[in-house]
């Protein structure tokens, strides 16, 4: 018998701004999610939050992109927003609705990762939520954990790594995607995935087939040839036992590198991972965090979670991520802290562009 992982997320208003999920909208989804424990639609589950979106971490035996899990979780969103609406959290409904305006290109759903498989004798799984970024964040943590040898010793020393993984990614702008093979392609795959607006890591596999990690980029893979903004992502990643282990899996996250996300959605800057009681991204509405739990997927129950990066060892990564906060913002509104004006989510460009139009001089007979 198989067992499902799916993790389903959405950010359905939070306190204050684009802070925290309030605790009563967690709840609610407890008690629904709660409910489908009870009708055996799942198996068991875990909810936490990254910043301001709330993540569904669920388990079943049904299979990726089960209806009744699906709903499940939509609903669990839907009644939540009722109460963010009571409550009148910024961003009521922000990722399922687009009856209030929050400042954000609208979400057209939840975002999802899933994954399904045959239980080894021991399956660790781990479960990475962020905020205040995009899916194409993780591009460079989910490369180094599957393909860099300098961050997994597996990959070397590990007959059961030594073959690499295959990566599926997704070119977002023209809704294609491609598999490439690592160390084989290794380059190929860089010169994609480097650019991480376009070219994201939806899937990465064992040569055999196996399923090894699934990253959400709904919202981004939804809309061939138009750009519709950042989706704060999550992903699933098994360990050991033919995978990475634990710790070379959560390795890459001691690098806090740039990413694009934070203020509006609009600028780049560092990653830091914390454990899920510190994933406040304040400062600027950041930086963006990463929070990453540890379980162990029994008979498709969840044991767990260890908090992954509530470990003093990442404390020189969080302090190096707020020194590269302080040295990017002074860049203030100039790239490469503010994002490029055709990635921005906010932009006032073509509204300035209009009103100086008819300013602008040809220079042409210069
Ligand atoms: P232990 O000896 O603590 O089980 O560690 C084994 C290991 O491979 C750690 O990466
Ligand atoms: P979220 O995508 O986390 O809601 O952030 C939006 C934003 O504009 C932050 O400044
Ligand atoms: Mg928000
Ligand atoms: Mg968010
Ligand atoms: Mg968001």
């Amino acid at each position: 018998m198989k067992t499902t992982v799916s993790v389903i997320k959405a950010d359905i208003g939070s306190v204050s701004g684009h802070c925290v999920s309030h605790p009563a909208l967690m709840e609610k989804c407890d008690e629904v999610l709660a409910g489908a424990l009870e009708t055996g639609i799942l198996e068991d589950y875990y909810i936490t939050r990254c910043g301001d979106d709330i993540d569904l971490i669920m388990t079943h035996r049904n299979g990726e992109l089960n209806e009744e899990v699906h709903r499940t979780a939509y609903d669990a969103f839907i009644q939540a927003t009722e109460i963010a609406r009571d409550l009148k959290l910024y961003g009521a409904g922000q990722d399922l609705l687009s009856d209030t305006f929050s400042g954000n290109v609208k979400g057209m759903g939840p975002g999802c990762a899933e994954m399904e498989f045959k239980e080894r004798p021991s399956d660790p799984v781990i479960v990475y939520c962020m905020d205040k970024t995009e899916p194409g964040a993780f591009n460079l943590p989910i490369f180094k954990i599957f393909a860099d040898p300098f961050n997994t010793a597996g990959l070397v020393i590990d007959p059961s790594l030594h073959e690499g993984f295959s990566f599926e990614v997704f070119d977002v702008m023209e809704h294609k995607k491609v598999v490439l093979d690592c160390p084989e392609e290794m380059y190929d795959l860089l010169a994609l995935i480097g650019s991480t607006g376009r070219y994201v890591i939806k899937r990465v596999f064992k040569k055999n087939g196996e399923i090894a990690a699934a990253v959400s980029t709904d919202k981004l893979n939804l809309l061939a040839g138009e750009y519709v903004g950042k989706d704060d992502p999550v992903a699933i990643v098994r360990a050991q036992s033919g995978f990475p282990a634990n710790g070379e899996c959560v390795e890459p996250f001691a690098f806090p590198h740039m990413v694009s996300g934070w203020m509006r959605g609009s600028h780049n800057g560092p990653m830091m991972p914390t454990s899920q009681e510190e994933a406040n991204p304040i400062r600027f509405d950041g930086p963006p965090r990463v929070v990453g739990l540890g379980f162990q997927v029994t008979d498709a129950k969840l044991v767990g979670p260890v908090d992954l990066f509530d470990d003093p060892a990442f404390d020189e990564t969080r302090r190096q991520s707020a020194n590269l906060a302080s040295y990017i913002r002074r860049h203030g509104p100039f790239e490469p802290h503010r994002l490029p004006s055709e990635e921005m989510e906010y932009t006032s460009l073509p509204g300035v562009m209009e009103k100086l139009e008819p300013r602008f001089e040809d220079m042409d007979e210069e």
